[in-house]
């Protein structure tokens, strides 16, 4: 299995990410990882922490000259601010004036903080919005673009973009993935849609400038791969479960679909489903069959069909308001105005980059399930023979 756990702070000193079940001999691009944390840290509409912290991954273990040993891989992203905050989150001798003066008593609607705090029972809201903050993301973008390099090795392939910034919608159903990664990259708001783009950045400077914040929605594509991956044997085995599984652990994701999603509950099966055809050209990964449509996103009965996966995601507006919403002071329990800390207006360009990384974690899983082997060598060969069987066996 390739499973992972990621620890740290926002303000600690750093993040820390242990990854297992990576097979032995996967090539490690370093400046790939680099630049998947780089594309986390960018997007119109972050805030000014991103300017601070320009993440680059450390390996501790699990990588020799270059290449994966099959041991566990520990990765370490430093925070550049530590240096800051040291008095303030030192895992010993803090100090009290310094810790005071960060403290935070007044929980944000829409965060971690009150209900936080109440379970760990902590008087000082820092203790739960340290780790809830989404700066924990960036180690799983990390261990993400690892799943990425290994779905690379079997020529699969993730490109993620953003299709709805609040009231913003972007019209992409004429481009294909090649497209949409190339048009998408190169938009400072990651949408591949030219003429949506500018409304987009728009919408998020009118928000700014109100003191509020916005959210949206971002696709994942995988393209090419094999159909067989999942199953629909028993639930926790289910693909498109996995998937929303992993994505709704996205903090502020309130809402994952596979395919058309909620808009297949407004339409007829003969207009929902997918049609069948057989012989196709270059489809040795799903024995010849296709379809003209995917309304699927590429998952029929929680198993891979063959088809690009399609996953959504929508994120819910940012909780730190620079107009602060109502809240109650934990101290003295009277009304008081949210907290209010350095803060993004809106991460959905930047959720676009973890939604991908943690679909490739996902789908790397599902390969490793499928493929598995010790070695990347084996896992080719075990790949290999089964696209031999279910192209001969039809
Ligand atoms: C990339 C990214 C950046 C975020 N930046 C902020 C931020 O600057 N301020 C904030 O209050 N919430 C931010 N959030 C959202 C919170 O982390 C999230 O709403 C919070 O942890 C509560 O979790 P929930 O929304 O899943 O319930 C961000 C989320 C993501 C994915």
């Amino acid at each position: 299995m390739f499973r992972h756990l990621t620890a740290g702070e926002s303000h600690g000193r750093a993040l820390i990410a242990i990854l297992e079940g990576v097979p032995a001999g996967l090539p490690i691009d370093h400046q790939f990882i680099d630049s998947r944390l780089a594309s986390r840290q960018s997007g119109y509409g972050r805030g000014a922490r991103m300017k601070i912290e320009q993440d680059h991954a450390e390996f501790l273990s699990g990588i020799r000259d270059g290449a994966t040993l099959g041991s566990p891989v520990a990765i370490m992203i430093p925070n550049k601010d530590w240096e800051n905050w040291q008095k303030v989150m030192a895992p010993f001798e803090t100090e009290a004036a310094a810790v005071r003066a960060k403290a935070v008593m007044r929980p944000r609607p829409g965060h971690a903080d009150l209900a936080g705090a109440l379970k760990y029972m902590h008087t000082d809201i820092r203790n739960v919005l340290e780790r809830a903050s989404a700066r924990e993301t960036a180690a799983r973008t990390a261990v993400g673009a690892i799943a990425e390099l290994l779905l690379h090795e079997f020529d699969i392939t993730l490109a993620a973009h953003v299709i709805r910034i609040g009231p913003v919608a972007a019209e992409t159903s004429r481009l294909n993935a090649k497209q949409i990664l190339m048009r998408s990259e190169k938009s400072p708001i990651r949408c591949a849609d030219a003429s949506a783009a500018p409304k987009m950045m728009h919408a998020i400077d009118e928000a700014g400038t109100a003191g509020d914040t916005l959210g949206g929605t971002v696709e994942v594509l995988v393209t090419n791969p094999p159909v067989g991956l999942g199953s629909h044997a028993q639930w926790d085995r289910r693909l498109d479960g996995r998937f929303a599984a992993a994505v709704m652990a996205v903090p502020a994701i309130k809402a994952v679909e596979i395919g058309a999603g909620v808009a297949l509950g407004h339409l007829r099966g003969s207009q929902a489903h997918d049609e069948i055809f057989h012989k196709g050209r270059n489809r040795r990964r799903s024995a010849g069959y296709y379809r003209t449509t995917n309304r699927a996103g590429g998952v029929e009965g929680g198993i891979s069909n063959g088809e690009d996966i399609i996953v959504r995601a929508t994120m819910k507006p940012i909780p730190t308001l620079g107009k602060p919403l109502r809240s109650v002071d934990i101290r003295t329990r009277k009304p008081a105005t949210a907290a209010m800390e350095r803060s993004d207006i809106c991460a959905v360009p930047a959720a676009s980059v973890i939604v991908r990384a943690v679909v490739a974690i996902e789908m790397a899983n599902a390969m490793m399930e499928k493929f598995g082997g010790d070695s990347l060598r084996e896992m080719r060969a075990n790949f290999a023979n089964y696209i031999r069987a279910i192209t001969k066996s039809r």
